[in-house]
């Protein structure tokens, strides 16, 4: 690759605002400044455009097996469409199957995206088994291969949660290995009752995926996590927070000053339960976990990223087609594979609802998209900012441009899109990765194979650009 000048720019970090140059040698950002003299391979005129850090994705699942079927986006595609969206790199969970060992796991994980990747990653390890499979001893050593992140399922009853015993020792080993807990919060004992008596009450229908999740159940679960961090001296991150009775206890623990920190997923700000009701099972579309909630919660989310009671905005891209994955739960709600996409409109999103709408500042935007999840999962500050030294991971944004969302145009494999028809003002127009052009002029120039495997930091340390790539 050659280098780089992006010129003009309004270069927005989490903390700074100003018009300046970037100039990028070598992958990564070499110089920063006004009017900078420098002959480079190829300028970008970046003038009444926004140069934004690339966007880190702390949550996606791609080429999952999931609910009797597997995610239509494997890492080219899911990689494609965030590229196209100005997400530069995520953490994807690898999901240990039952009776395998972790490295086994990993090495799964890791062929599906070899020759793929479209940008860079890193993984989390979903924790399913600690008794066929893998070991207190391995789990253990996973932050030393930069897998510094364990995620345990409080919910799926049968398929992915864990007991709380599994739960705690995973958290009291996270203690002691430097990596950072993640939960999905639901009470699945319960959710797994309700689940039984509606279906044996005849109620099939999409809705009833929400009305036997209640809020509640996420509150408790929630709260429970928090408590048992606590306990074992586990820093701990809830996922995919979606209603006021998770925030709360989040909101009390980061009063505390425990170390806690939520993140929610751009679906919650939008669509609400009454998605679920809509009729020729259109309803199926909106069926991830937790569910969408009643539209009160949209404003207590807002409020959250506002006053950074949860700290991260992520996807949790999860896409199955409607058509054939999604109706596998044609007459039963259960059988439904649960997740949605969302992965290329994140930024887009935000910025239109939260930036213009004028609910945070763009400061805060590049905080919850990019900052903190560099951060949070040790990919800082390689990713997450424009500094000179960092990774050269950058969007050109432009504010007045616009664009109706629509899974016509999105470049995910999945056959719908849960914000069809937004029109939102403000888009990528360049988006570069490590200082190679991935997307310009809302064309593709990269080929897979350009994304790499990033080794993570431990929780609460530095990733300096020099020991990342494995
Ligand atoms: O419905 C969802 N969210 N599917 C993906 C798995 C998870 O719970 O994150
Ligand atoms: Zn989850
Ligand atoms: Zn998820």
């Amino acid at each position: 690759m050659g280098s780089v000048l992006i010129r003009g720019g309004r270069v927005i970090t989490a903390a700074d605002d100003y018009v300046g140059d970037v100039f990028i040698e070598n992958e990564r950002i070499s110089l920063i400044g006004e009017s900078l003299d420098v002959d480079a391979d190829k300028v970008i005129d970046a003038s009444g455009k926004y140069v934004l850090p690339g966007g880190v994705d702390p949550h996606t699942h791609l080429d999952m097996p999931f609910g009797g079927t597997v995610t239509i986006d494997d890492v080219e595609s899911g990689q494609t469409s965030a590229a196209f969206g100005g997400t530069t790199c995520h953490v994807d969970f690898v999901i240990q199957p039952q009776g395998s060992t972790f490295a086994e796991a990993l090495d799964e994980w890791r062929s599906k995206a070899n020759g793929k990747q479209m940008i860079d990653m890193g993984y989390h390890m979903a924790i399913t088994d600690l008794d066929e499979g893998g070991s207190l001893e391995e789990l253990a050593g996973l932050p030393d291969q930069g897998v510094t992140s364990y995620k345990l399922f409080m919910a799926y009853k049968g398929a992915l949660m864990v007991d709380d015993e599994t739960l705690f020792r995973s958290m009291q080993v996270a203690a002691d290995s430097g990596a950072l807990v993640m939960v999905h919060a639901e009470n699945g004992d319960a959710i797994d009752v309700l689940v039984k008596e509606a279906l044996a009450e005849g109620k099939t229908e999409p809705k009833y995926h929400a009305l036997t999740r209640p809020p509640e159940t996420e509150g408790e679960a929630t709260n429970r996590a928090i408590q048992l961090a606590r306990v074992a001296g586990a820093p701990l991150y809830v996922v995919h927070v979606s209603c006021q009775e998770a925030v709360e206890p989040i909101a009390l623990a980061r009063e505390k000053g425990w170390n806690v920190w939520g993140e929610t997923c751009t679906q919650y700000f939008f669509v609400d339960y009454t998605f679920l009701e809509r009729p020729n099972f259109e309803g199926a579309k909106f069926v991830y976990t937790p569910p969408p909630r009643d539209k009160a919660n949209q404003d207590v989310l807002w409020n959250a990223v506002r006053t950074d009671i949860l700290s991260a905005v992520s996807t949790d891209h999860c896409a199955f087609n409607w058509d054939g994955q999604k109706t596998l739960g044609q007459d039963d709600f259960s059988k439904i594979p649960n997740g949605g996409p969302g992965l290329e409109n994140r930024l887009q999103m935000i910025h239109e609802f939260g930036v213009r709408a004028g609910r945070i500042s763009l400061n805060r935007m590049v905080e919850l998209l990019s900052t903190n999840p560099a951060k949070l999962f040790g990919l800082y500050p390689r990713k997450g900012t424009i500094a000179v030294g960092s990774d050269a991971d950058v969007v050109v944004f432009d504010p007045d441009k616009k664009h109706t969302i629509s899974a016509s145009t999105h470049h995910s494999r999945v056959d719908y899109n849960l914000y069809e028809g937004t029109e939102i003002t403000g888009s990528p127009e360049v988006v570069l990765l490590r200082g190679n052009v991935l997307v310009e002029n809302d064309e593709l120039v990269a080929s897979p194979g350009i994304g790499q495997y990033v080794a993570r930091a431990r929780f609460g340390e530095e990733l300096k650009a020099e020991t990342a790539v494995a």
